[in-house]
């Protein structure tokens, strides 16, 4: 069982990793566009755990006897000023998520649902995770540089960046 209030905020959580799902996918695009090859296989397989996340609420309102409801397409961002202010974005949202993530978890405290907030644990592991990662990525552009020489090193980069995460995962990298 699951109270209304904590059902709504839960499916506000489905909508924001569902748009980031969606903003992953379209800066996956750019990429590809681009010929930087490493950088988009990171961010579609960013998109599909974005994916993932979403889907993992969805189970876990079903388990609770909760209602999940999928979200609108908000349309993302097509273009970007360059693969730095990319990251920049990426990283900004990641700690959007976060913020989100934190408040929820308050949330459930104050409603003394000790499911969910055992739930929510796996994300607050994750977003500590997926900024540390997208800091590691933007720390790389500042060292290389993103001028139009650096890209096909910072392309290299996020190509072995992405091989480790999916190893990690167990994955294929794209
Ligand atoms: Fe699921 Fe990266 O936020």
């Amino acid at each position: 069982m699951i109270s209304d209030k904590m059902q709504k905020e839960l499916n506000g959580q489905i909508a924001l990793e569902g748009y980031a799902s969606y903003l992953y996918l379209s800066m996956a695009s750019w990429c590809r566009h681009q010929g930087l090859e490493g950088c988009a296989r990171f961010l579609y397989r960013q998109s599909d755990e974005e994916r993932m996340h979403m889907l993992k609420i969805f189970d876990y309102l079903d388990e609770v006897d909760g209602r999940a409801l999928a979200p609108a397409i908000k349309q993302p961002p097509q273009d970007f000023e360059s693969v730095r202010s990319l990251f920049e974005q990426v990283y900004a949202h990641e700690q959007k998520v976060s913020t989100s993530i934190n408040k929820l978890v308050t949330k459930s405290l104050k409603e003394d649902d000790h499911s969910t907030y055992n739930f929510l644990q796996w994300y607050v592991e994750e977003q500590r995770e997926e900024e540390a990662l997208m800091r590691t990525i933007l720390d790389k552009i500042r060292l290389i540089g993103d001028g139009p020489q650096s890209l096909y090193y910072i392309d290299k980069e996020v190509e072995a960046i992405n091989a480790q995460a999916a190893a990690a995962e167990g994955g294929q990298g794209a």
